[in-house]
């Protein structure tokens, strides 16, 4: 029919935000006021997505974007999606570890990454839920997409939080300060001082040890500093910025060297697990996984944190043979 034709140049992009909370709906904000994809924002809550939907399309008249927004209950409507994110899923209450939540998002993500797929073979799918690098592969393990289709959310924002800790230390733009945080998201997170420069500047070169090893920890209790401080709730602005550039460099094919939660196949040693790792974020998905030469202490910690998240895939395989012995 020539309505519902589009000429390929003419097709519009579509991202997918499964879970309308603070996360979804900050993204979905995100993803509309950069104009770079259409967005279908999906809940169980009747009402909460057309409600949040209607609100964002009535701002972007200030805001000066095109981009549709679309609330439903109806994962029909995701359809034909080029990115579906989830977000769905328990967040943490004050003096919960992200473990804590495997029990009730394995569940959550299951059902979401199955029914999304479903509507959007071709999708890459970005998990967002946590425990991270636990749910990104429960996701897997039920849609079965190639895995550089499939990866998870939270080195970038981990990173974010470290370069903007270090920005704050030092009284410089946090625009000039470069950081990466490898292994899970998690308190055993890695964050890599010898990689974080301000310009070039290795940190180390800025600021007292005592200092760095401040800083160092408090990206590791990013995430709970936040949630502390909520007391409901957990971190979304820097959860949604996050997101958003890992959306954009895989639908604008920027090849973005971003820290993501990827499938490893004997990088690192490891494998069968997905980890926060360096990868080049394009159209596929993951394209490449870069594999740094770490220092024996850095590598020591990158296996403790893998090993955490292999404790977790455990306890979710058990969630998951439950709910469909056959998988
Ligand atoms: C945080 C959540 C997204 O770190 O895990 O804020």
């Amino acid at each position: 029919m020539a309505d519902s034709f589009f000429p390929p140049s003419c097709q519009p992009t579509q991202v997918s935000i499964i879970g309308a909370g603070k996360v979804g709906s900050a993204l979905a904000q995100r993803i509309a006021e950069s104009n770079i994809a259409n967005v279908v924002l999906l809940d169980v809550v009747e009402g909460l997505p057309q409600g949040l939907a209607l609100d964002l399309m009535e701002a972007g008249a200030v805001e000066n974007h095109d981009r549709q927004v679309t609330g439903t209950n109806d994962y029909a409507d995701t359809a034909g999606s080029d990115v579906v994110v989830i977000t769905a899923g328990r967040p943490r209450t004050p003096g919960m570890d992200r473990h804590d939540l495997i029990g009730i998002n394995t569940k959550i993500v299951a059902d979401a990454a199955t029914q999304a797929i479903a509507h959007s073979p071709n999708a890459a799918l970005i998990v967002v839920t946590n425990p991270l690098d636990v749910m990104t592969y429960v996701a897997w393990q039920v849609t079965q997409l190639a895995t550089y289709r499939i990866l998870g959310m939270a080195g970038v924002l981990d990173s974010a939080r470290f370069q903007a800790f270090i920005a704050m230390e030092l009284q410089v733009s946090v625009s000039d300060v470069k950081a990466t945080v490898l292994g899970s998201h998690g308190d055993l997170m890695v964050p890599l001082p010898r990689y974080s420069t301000v310009n070039g500047i290795p940190v180390s070169e800025l600021m007292t040890e005592a200092a760095l090893q401040g800083i160092v920890e408090r990206t590791r209790q990013g995430g709970a500093e936040v949630v502390k401080l909520l007391k409901t709730g957990g971190a979304f602005y820097a959860p949604a910025s996050s997101i958003r550039i890992m959306v954009e460099s895989i639908l604008l094919n920027r090849s973005r060297l971003l820290p993501v939660s990827a499938y490893l196949q004997g990088e690192y040693g490891l494998t069968d697990l997905f980890l926060g790792v360096p990868c080049w974020l394009g159209c596929r998905g993951v394209e490449r996984i870069l594999e740094l030469a770490l220092s024996e202490p850095e590598h020591k910690a990158l296996m403790h944190s893998a090993r955490s998240v292999q404790e977790g895939i455990k306890l979710a395989q058990k969630v998951l043979d439950q709910l469909d012995p056959s998988t």
